[in-house]
């Protein structure tokens, strides 16, 4: 038993119930599933050994980077995709081999390269023209010379939301290919650079196959002209971004995403490197909430919840769909009737879904926003001065807490005063 499902009436998460979650831990509470995790993992890798690929997997750790969650990955084999200092702390004390570790983004300090290269990670994938002067100026100052592998930008529509995709070329990520003779020669002068690889991510929540194939493509005719160059390169990161069905959404199954990443990389003879996400964790996790009350407006019926957008805050930023659902529940046939279902936070944009046709709902019950597994936890605020919602995993019929809600003191401890005002 795997997952979140109902059994005799209640929805559980593996073989545990959710109500006794909720009593155990409180609510908000997000509820992981290791199980679903681990399944989510191999099912990813074997859909690659299915094809004759070993690529290693780095973990998206922006995902969820929960410790318990990196662990759960590294103790399979995974690497971990990082991109910050914090991330690189967390998939070390995760367990991440260090030469598994690749950092992404546009934005890398001079001293997160620095503890990323005292760490030994496997390469920075490098994004502009001024990143790869840093990169080379840490280099010299080390007296080494860093991996780098360019992050293309293949100019290609992932058909996603705007906010999520990265691969045109208005987006911030990337090297554009038009300078990429100028990149190149830059990677030339300087020793410190020793260019090993290239790198896509179009997006994230991709449900079409075709964009990832012009995105391999492109990556792929790009290495074989820089091998042909006489470019030692010798890896292919693939990026992240399949997507998972949170409403009606028909994804690339794992098999059809690794069937395209084969069919570009035949005959190229390189490692590859893929950086799953949300495919990993978002289906693996539920957030946890109690209904506080029901309140009839003259236009609507809103369900007040004692989870806001300070714990899940992906319906408001993207408009995302979540499923609801009821941890009783609900009688075949029951009436479903429209309700906005909202946090307690002072904005008329906290909500979690307006106008979702639902079963009758009571004050008390628990009810559990789905697929909040990804991108989930890691976004939480502190708004509202809101300790963010607790974690708990579920093994099977185990379960144990992976994040205690922060108390009160612990929240404003985090602040102090300044000498004039401790008086
Ligand atoms: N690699 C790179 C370079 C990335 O930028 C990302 C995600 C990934 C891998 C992992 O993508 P995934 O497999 O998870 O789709 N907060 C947004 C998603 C932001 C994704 C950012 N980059 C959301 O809640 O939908």
């Amino acid at each position: 038993m795997k997952g979140f499902t109902y059994r005799g009436g209640r929805l559980h998460a593996d073989a545990v119930e959710l109500d006794v979650l909720a009593e155990t831990y409180g609510t908000p509470l997000y509820v992981y599933s290791a199980t679903a995790l681990e399944a989510a993992y191999d099912r990813f890798q074997a859909a690659f050994r299915s094809q004759g690929l070993l690529p290693l997997i780095c973990y998206a750790m922006k995902a969820n980077s929960n410790q318990a969650v990196v662990t759960t990955f590294a103790q399979r084999g995974a690497g971990a995709d990082i991109v910050s200092e914090g991330e690189l702390h967390r998939a070390l004390a995760a367990g991440v081999a260090a030469d598994k570790i690749v950092f992404a983004g546009v934005g890398k300090t001079a001293g997160e390269i620095r503890a990323a290269l005292k760490a030994g990670i496997y390469r920075f994938n490098a994004e502009s023209l001024p990143e790869l002067e840093t990169l080379a100026a840490v280099a010299d100052e080390a007296g080494c010379s860093l991996p780098v592998a360019l992050r293309i930008n293949p100019d290609v529509d992932a058909k996603t939301h705007e906010k999520i995709a990265t691969g045109k070329a208005e987006n911030k990520f990337g090297v554009d290919l038009k300078i990429l003779p100028e990149v190149l020669e830059l990677i030339r002068q300087r020793p410190g650079l020793r260019l090993c690889g290239l790198a896509v991510h179009i997006g994230s929540q991709l449900v079409e196959i075709a964009p990832y194939r012009a995105a391999f493509a492109c990556l792929a005719a790009l290495y074989r002209d820089l091998k042909a160059e006489g470019w030692p390169l010798e890896s292919l990161d693939l990026g992240g971004g399949l997507g998972i069905s949170y409403r009606d959404e028909t994804p690339p199954t794992p098999e059809a995403y690794a069937e395209a990443a084969a069919a570009a990389v035949a005959g190229l003879e390189c490692d590859l490197i893929c950086e799953p996400g949300r495919h990993l964790v978002g289906a693996a996790g539920i957030l946890l909430a109690k209904i506080l009350y029901v309140k009839q407006g003259s236009a609507r019926r809103f369900l007040i919840l004692d989870a806001a957008m300070n714990d899940l805050i992906r319906p408001t930023l993207y408009e995302a769909w979540h499923e609801l659902l009821p941890v009783r529940q609900p009688a075949a046939g029951a009436p479903l009737e429209p309700a906005d279902v909202v946090g307690p936070i002072c904005e008329s944009g906290d909500y979690f879904a307006r106008a979702r046709p639902l079963p009758p709902l009571a004050a008390g019950e628990a009810i559990a926003l789905s697929h909040a597994g990804a991108y989930g936890a890691v976004m939480a605020s502190t708004y509202n001065s809101r300790p963010p919602a607790a974690e708990v995993m579920v093994r099977g019929g185990d379960f144990s807490p992976v994040r205690p809600r922060l108390d009160y003191a612990t929240l404003i401890a985090r602040d102090c005063l300044p000498e004039w005002l401790r008086r």
